[in-house]
Parts: structure tokens; sequence; C-alpha cells
């Protein structure tokens, strides 16, 4: 198993990926194929969700999904998150990473921009420093976003089988809308870290060009 060495024997700093899109891009279906090709070319990989991924996390994304919770305040939901988040990193993420593995984080703070900020109207600075509270400033390596139009991801939400509409995916279109223009507009201005990937190809062209993304990452 490869392991991310310095290259004079000693253990590196493992990598930290997110994915990130709208509901319905394909991040969930392309991560899992990733994960794939990574682990046969002998990476060790860690797979993550958010909100989600410990025990509290996935507490915490009940409530936060919970049809019957749709007055939930904005800044309780923005809180939730960062809680869920907090726990994540500290818990899991952090010791991945001292451990040297690849870390791909299904959605992580650049979610919580694109939701909370762009498309609830919370205020981005407000959001960012939450952010950097919940993870210490520890930020992706590499994010992908996989950007679609939310018609088509629309369509592709019913049919994924098992899924009902949870409280977020029942939001309205120019929900969705704004959020896939807020997420354009944060790759544009960290156009280091961002890479948009179009989401409206098969699956392995869409993976095709993650991985082709990280191959400088990637020792
Ligand atoms: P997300 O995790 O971004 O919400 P999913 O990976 O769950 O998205 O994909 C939503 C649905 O779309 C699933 O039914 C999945 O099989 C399908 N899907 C994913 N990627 C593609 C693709 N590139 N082309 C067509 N359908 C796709
Ligand atoms: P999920 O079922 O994981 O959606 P998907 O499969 O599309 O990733 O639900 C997570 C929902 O939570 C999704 O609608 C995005 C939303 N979300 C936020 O609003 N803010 C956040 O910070 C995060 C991490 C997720």
């Amino acid at each position: 198993m490869k392991s991310l060495t310095d290259g004079n024997g000693g253990m590196r700093e493992g990598l930290f990926l997110s994915v990130e899109g709208i509901d319905g891009s394909g991040k969930t279906t392309a991560i899992g194929e990733l994960d794939r090709r990574l682990v046969d070319a002998g990476y060790r990989t860690l797979l993550l969700r958010e909100p989600g991924g410990t025990a509290i996390g996935e507490d915490v994304r009940k409530t936060l999904l919970d049809p019957r919770h749709g007055d939930m305040d904005p800044l309780c939901e923005l809180l939730l998150f960062a809680a869920a988040r907090a726990q994540l990193v500290a818990g899991v993420v952090r010791p991945a990473l001292a451990a040297g593995m690849v870390v791909i984080c299904d959605r992580f703070t650049d979610s919580t921009l694109a939701y909370q900020g762009y498309g609830r109207g919370l205020d981005l600075d407000m959001i960012r420093r939450v952010n950097r509270i919940a993870t210490g400033g520890l930020m992706p390596r590499r994010t992908l976003l996989l950007d679609l139009d939310p018609e088509l991801a629309a369509c592709r939400l019913v049919g994924r089988p098992g899924a009902g509409p949870d409280r977020i995916d029942a939001e309205n279109r120019a929900f969705a809308e704004r959020v896939r223009a807020g997420y354009l507009t944060l790759a544009r201005e960290e156009s280091d870290r961002i890479v948009t990937i179009a989401a409206d190809r098969s699956i392995r062209e869409v993976v095709d060009r993650m991985h082709e993304t990280l191959r400088e990452d990637l020792p």
C-alpha cells in the first residue's frame, strides 16, 4: 500500500481532497469510482461525507435533513453543519492525514458558502469565520467542483434508487441555481484550489477528468 512519503523514507502529511457540486451532480458516484482507481494504484484512501463521517456527525445529519425541521433557522443550520465538521476534522481527517492517507470528502467548507451563503443569503464573511473555527484552518489541497445544470441534476435525482426528496433536496429550483452560481464564483475566486469539471458527461469521462486533475497532487 502506498502512503504518501517525503522521498527520504519519512511519512509525509497525506492529501486532503474535497468534491463539491449541487445535489445530483454525481459526486457520490464519481468519488466511488475515483476511489477504486486510487486503491488500484496502491494508495490508502479514506472516503468521508459531510454532514456525517462520525457517529456524532451522522446524528447531526439526521437532524439537518429531517423534513420535519422545515422551519430551521439558517443560523442554527449553519452552526449544526459547523458542529459536524469540527468533529470530523478533529476526530477523523487530521489523524488520517497524519497517517499519510488520501482523504476524499464528499462536500466540505465550500458547501456551506454555496448553500448557506449564496443559497440562503447568510453573510459570506461570517460563514468563513465559522468555517475557520470548525476546521482550525484546515483546507483541502484540491477541490473538484462537479458543475451541472440544476434541471439535469433534478432529473438524475428522480432516478436515484431509494432516495425520496429530503428537506434540502425539496428546495426550489431557484435555490439550486443560486448555489450553482455561488460555486462558480468561488471557483473563479480560488482558481488555485478549485477545479471545475463539467458533470454532464458519462461517469467515466467525469472520473477521467478528476483523476487527471489530481496527477500533480498525487506522488
Ligand atoms: P450527488 O452525490 O452529487 O448528489 P449522485 O452520485 O448520488 O449525486 O448521483 C445522482 C444520480 O445520478 C444517481 O442515480 C447516479 O447514478 C446518477 N449519475 C451520477 N453520475 C452520472 C453521470 N455522469 N451520468 C448520468 N447519471 C449519473
Ligand atoms: P446529501 O444527501 O449528502 O446530498 P448530496 O448527495 O447531494 O451530497 O445531503 C446533504 C445536503 O446538505 C445537501 O443538500 C447539501 C447540504 N449542505 C449544506 O447546505 N451545507 C453544508 O455545509 C453541507 C456540508 C451540506
